[in-house]
């Protein structure tokens, strides 16, 4: 399996639901307009993706699930937006885009993410839309990503980011900061697949070790990218960290051993599900792709 036509296919799917699902105005109109603006604006659809990918590593049917997994992009597409703004990365690129607030003004900007976070377990909750899923494997799923989501993940991490810019290099604090507001999510993605498809125990455990690796890796690579990428592919400005004197894996470890630390991350995530069959081909592709990635 070729995984460039993988990550397209799934995102071609995400995107179909996204799209048809956003596809009426809202009231007031700019509402609509700020979400709309930022969520197709050309996402990678990774955490979505890797849901989808793990509810196969586990049997399932990935289109049972797609309502569900489409929905963790609004709640990254709502972090995203919120990261953006003056008061916190005070970033003017995204997506490749001017940055939400740079278009609608700080308010709409804050109110689409409001909007984009709630919506999202709106849409987790509607079992109806979802087939072949059972209503306590979705409970479960939905207090997973809300864990993940907020103050003991995502919101946690950002806040210790805000926290400890322009501190002196702490490794333990760094850990914290990239486990939190991006690992979480990452690993719930693919946790919510798991338990969707209702797997055993130890198939979660592995699961979740794979999440934390990768999840992990995914932000030193961002972190690398922001020093060594291009404005142009990344759709970001790069060097946005080094202004904010942000505490990356860089900053701390230098960029050889940033890499090689994310080599060692992606390799303890494939190893983690070293006993799964060729249904989590997908996972384990994946994984290798966050090391290339350039975007
Ligand atoms: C960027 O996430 C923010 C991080 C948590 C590192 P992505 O690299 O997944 O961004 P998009 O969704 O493709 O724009
Ligand atoms: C963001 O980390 C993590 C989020 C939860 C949004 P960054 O601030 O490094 O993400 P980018 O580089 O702006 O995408
Ligand atoms: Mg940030
Ligand atoms: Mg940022
Ligand atoms: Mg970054």
């Amino acid at each position: 399996m070729d995984i460039k036509t993988y990550l397209k296919e799934k995102k071609e799917l995400v995107d179909a639901f996204l799209v048809e699902y956003f596809s009426s105005p809202s009231s007031p109109k700019i509402l609509g307009e700020s979400i709309t603006y930022s969520l197709f604006a050309g996402g990678k659809r990774v955490r979505p993706i890797l849901c989808l990918a793990a509810y196969e590593a586990c049997d399932g049917d990935s289109e049972d699930i797609l309502p569900f997994a489409s929905s963790i992009e609004l709640i990254h597409t709502y972090s995203l937006i919120h990261d953006d703004l003056p008061a916190m990365d005070n970033d003017d690129l995204r997506r490749g885009k001017p940055t939400n607030h740079k278009v609608f003004g700080e308010g709409i900007a804050i109110l689409g993410g409001d909007g984009l976070l709630t919506e999202a377990f709106y849409i987790m909750a509607d079992s109806l839309s979802m087939r072949n899923i059972k209503n306590t494997a979705l409970i479960r799923a939905i207090k997973d990503i809300a864990f993940a989501s907020g103050i003991h993940g995502m919101v946690g991490g950002q806040t210790q980011d805000l926290l400890s810019e322009n501190s002196d290099p702490d490794k333990e604090t760094l850990f914290f900061i990239h486990k939190h507001k991006t690992a979480a999510l990452i690993t719930s993605s693919v946790r919510a697949g798991a338990f969707l498809a209702n797997c055993t125990k130890p198939v979660l455990n592995a699961i979740t070790r794979y999440g934390e690796n990768i999840g992990l890796a995914f932000q030193i690579i961002d972190d690398i990218l922001d020093i060594e990428g291009s404005t142009d592919e990344l759709g970001k400005t790069v060097g946005s960290d080094i202004r904010k004197k942000k505490m990356t894996y860089p900053a701390i470890y230098g960029l050889e051993e940033s890499r090689k630390k994310a080599e060692e991350l992606i390799s303890e995530a494939i190893f983690a599900i070293r006993d799964f069959s060729n249904k989590a081909g997908p996972l384990r592709e994946i994984a290798r792709y966050f090391l290339e990635r350039k975007n």
